[in-house]
């Protein structure tokens, strides 16, 4: 399977997705958030984090760094691209060296369309359509094989 599209209708369903990916992540996922301010990207990651144990506290957008770095069962990088202008190369090389950090953790980017050619093909885009005040369209995609069981699961449970 290679897509799987989610209605929310809330805030709390949004996190309740995000904590079921959470819990089904492997080493070296990387998620790919896209989509308007205010649509969903941190609560849909603050869900993720809490299905791999991160102590929710811990988790905010990074915004005068890159790279939060959070501990749950697994390493977990949250990276807010919001703020970021034109790619530079210290940049480019610090997203290079985390997305090494990445086979034996998860990465997780918001606004991941304005890097586009430093992300691996294997990846799971997230996109999120805002639809109303509470409701969000969310629409998991995946070209290579390391989601695709990750998909089914979320479309049977
Ligand atoms: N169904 C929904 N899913 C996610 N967020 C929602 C939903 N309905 C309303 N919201 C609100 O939208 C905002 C999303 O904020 P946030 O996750 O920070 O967005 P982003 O990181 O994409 O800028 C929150 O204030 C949240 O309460
Ligand atoms: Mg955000």
């Amino acid at each position: 399977m290679d897509s799987y599209e989610f209605l929310s209708k809330s805030p709390a369903a949004t996190s309740a997705l995000g904590e079921r990916v959470g819990e089904r992540l492997e080493t070296g996922s990387v998620i790919a958030l896209t989509g308007e301010l205010g649509c969903g990207k941190t609560l849909l990651t603050r869900g993720v984090c809490a299905g791999l144990g991160v102590p929710l506290r811990q988790v905010n957008s990074p915004t005068f760094v890159l790279v939060n770095e959070y501990r749950g069962r697994l390493p977990v990088f949250h990276m807010d691209l919001y703020r970021l202008g034109t790619e530079s190369d210290v940049v480019e090389l610090g997203i290079t060296d985390y997305l090494s950090r990445t086979e034996s953790g998860v990465m997780i980017v918001e606004w991941a369309e304005k890097i586009p050619s430093l992300l691996p093909d294997d990846l799971l885009k997230v996109e999120f359509e805002v639809l109303s005040a509470r409701q969000r369209r969310i629409k998991f995609s995946t070209s290579g094989g390391r989601f695709g069981r990750l998909l089914e699961e979320l479309q049977r449970s």
